[in-house]
């Protein structure tokens, strides 16, 4: 394998790991209160179950204190809405997180617009993402902000290079869309109705894919040299994780890619812990 190509993002997260250990010894050694998330989890999905898993291992180990609170999917509306409403108003809690998706009952934007602005930790409530669209960068979700230090740590021009996204999730589509106009990169948003999707795709000089499909694009959806970003996290026929991207077979053909596992997946996780201490910050003051 040409490991010069692969974007470490294992490596990269620990190097945010580090800072952030750091900075929570800081706020130890000064005795002062240690920075708590809640994770809400609605039912039993088995992704959400390995993602909270992971983000929940991730704080012990800066020393973040995280609990996750469990609920049946049976729980109405209304009684997530006080939850949330409790948490909002527990000076103990920094960082509220609701794992998505929710049931079908419940609607999700509702809740996530019941999460106060200055615990939202995921950064998906209308005014951060307003903040985003406008350029203002206090605290970005999760995915975008661990792609975008991704391209930062490796010198990844994006002035005036054209980025192809598919998927247009307001988790990951649509707010890195906005960050990557914001850098200067000529941006194409790519969905499941999008006709002619390799005709795109084999434009792109950065393409990024957050479908949700093991080996969905494929070599001949890429142009020669490209930069690759693989958002997905799938099960393969075998049952291992894999991303949205044939690796394999794509590897050759470009200039550098992220894998599954071990690329976008560990910076989301940075990020979040990242989140948590700028919300802790404010939070404290
Ligand atoms: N489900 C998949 N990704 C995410 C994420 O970043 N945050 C939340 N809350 N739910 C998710």
């Amino acid at each position: 394998m040409d490991k010069a190509k692969i974007i470490d993002g294992k490596m990269v997260s620990e190097l945010i790991k580090t800072k952030v250990t750091a900075q929570v010894s800081k706020i130890k050694a000064a005795e002062q209160r240690i920075p708590v998330l809640t994770i809400i989890q609605i039912g039993n999905h088995k992704a959400s179950s390995t993602y909270i898993k992971n983000k929940k291992i991730a704080c012990e180990k800066v020393g973040i204190n995280c609990n996750v609170l469990n609920y049946l999917d049976t729980i109405s509306e209304a009684e997530l809405i006080k939850i949330i409403d409790e948490l909002n108003n527990n000076a103990e809690i920094d960082a509220i997180l609701v794992q998505l998706p929710l049931s079908e009952h419940i609607n999700s934007e509702k809740i996530i617009n019941t999460i106060a602005t200055k615990k939202d930790v995921d950064g998906f409530t209308p005014k951060i993402l307003g903040n985003l669209m406008l350029g203002h960068y206090n605290l970005l979700p999760g995915t975008p902000k661990g792609i975008m230090a991704l391209f930062k740590h490796y010198q990844i021009q994006l002035f005036g290079q054209h980025a192809v996204i598919i998927g247009r999730s307001n988790i990951v589509g649509k707010p890195l869309a906005n960050l990557l106009i914001n850098a200067s990169a000529t941006v194409t948003v790519c969905h499941s109705q999008t006709k002619n999707l390799t005709t795109l795709t084999k434009q792109a000089d950065i393409l990024i894919s957050a479908v949700g499909k093991a080996k969905f694009v494929t070599a001949s959806m890429i142009k020669e040299n490209a930069i690759v970003i693989d958002v997905g996290i799938n099960w393969d026929e075998h049952n291992n994780l894999c991303g949205d991207v044939d690796f394999e077979n794509v590897l050759p053909k470009v200039k550098m890619i992220t894998p599954v596992p071990g690329g976008v997946g560990p910076m989301t996780i940075a990020s979040l812990l990242e989140n948590i201490l700028y919300l802790y910050h404010i939070n404290q003051t």
